[in-house]
């Protein structure tokens, strides 16, 4: 447990160093935003990448199904008590300040809870938040390679007074570009206004 407790840190730091040195390249004019041309050449680091899972009605999904369209990715998982339902409510805002424009992204939901989010539970749960969110799941292998990556920590927490568990995990929102590179990276807490006026830069770029 030890051990796993000091990947996790390990893997969030990475992801803090990418942040912070985006900060600190983009002079924090781009605060919420990257480069993801830069991304890859200054911090050596790919974030994001192919992946195979299912959708909430059990159908195969990849990465190349959403090529062309821009992708805000967000993993949790739909037990979450606090933090995925406060993160996807931010997004669905988000999108409803953009507009039409909103069209051109497409909110996705991945699971790092397989064993309980089945593509039914995942499908249903999203459809709370937002009629536009795309619910995935898939083995927990493939959540695993997913997960992997996107750098994305996850953990079971067990709790010794009952049966069910929680999970621990890191709460990024990944904006992905119509070539499926990393365009972006949204910390824990950013504001749904913090995020439009950023994909709204994001968009008119592209
Ligand atoms: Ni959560």
């Amino acid at each position: 447990m030890r051990r796993v407790r000091i990947a996790a840190y390990g893997l969030l730091a990475v992801v803090a160093a990418l942040w912070g040195g985006y900060w600190f390249t983009n002079g924090g004019a781009k605060r919420l935003g990257l480069d993801g041309d830069a991304l890859g050449v200054s911090a050596g680091v790919t974030v994001g990448g192919p992946f195979k899972l299912v959708d909430s009605a059990g159908k195969p999904v990849s990465d190349t199904d959403f090529r062309g369209k821009w992708m805000l990715v967000y993993f949790g998982y739909s037990f979450c008590p606090d933090v995925c339902p406060t993160e996807l409510q931010v997004i669905a805002s988000a999108l409803d300040g953009l507009g039409p424009d909103a069209a051109k992204i497409i909110p996705i939901f991945i699971t790092i809870d397989p064993e309980r989010d089945t593509p039914e539970i995942i499908g249903g749960y999203v459809k709370l938040f937002d009629d536009r969110l795309i619910g995935l799941t898939g083995s927990v292998a493939d959540i695993a390679a997913v997960a992997r990556a996107y750098r994305v920590y996850y953990a079971k927490a067990e709790r010794k007074d009952t049966t069910q568990y929680l999970m621990d995990h890191s709460s990024f929102i990944y904006l992905m570009g119509p070539d499926g590179k990393l365009r972006g990276l949204y910390r824990p807490g950013s504001t749904a206004q913090e995020l439009t006026a950023t994909l709204r830069t994001r968009l008119a770029g592209s």
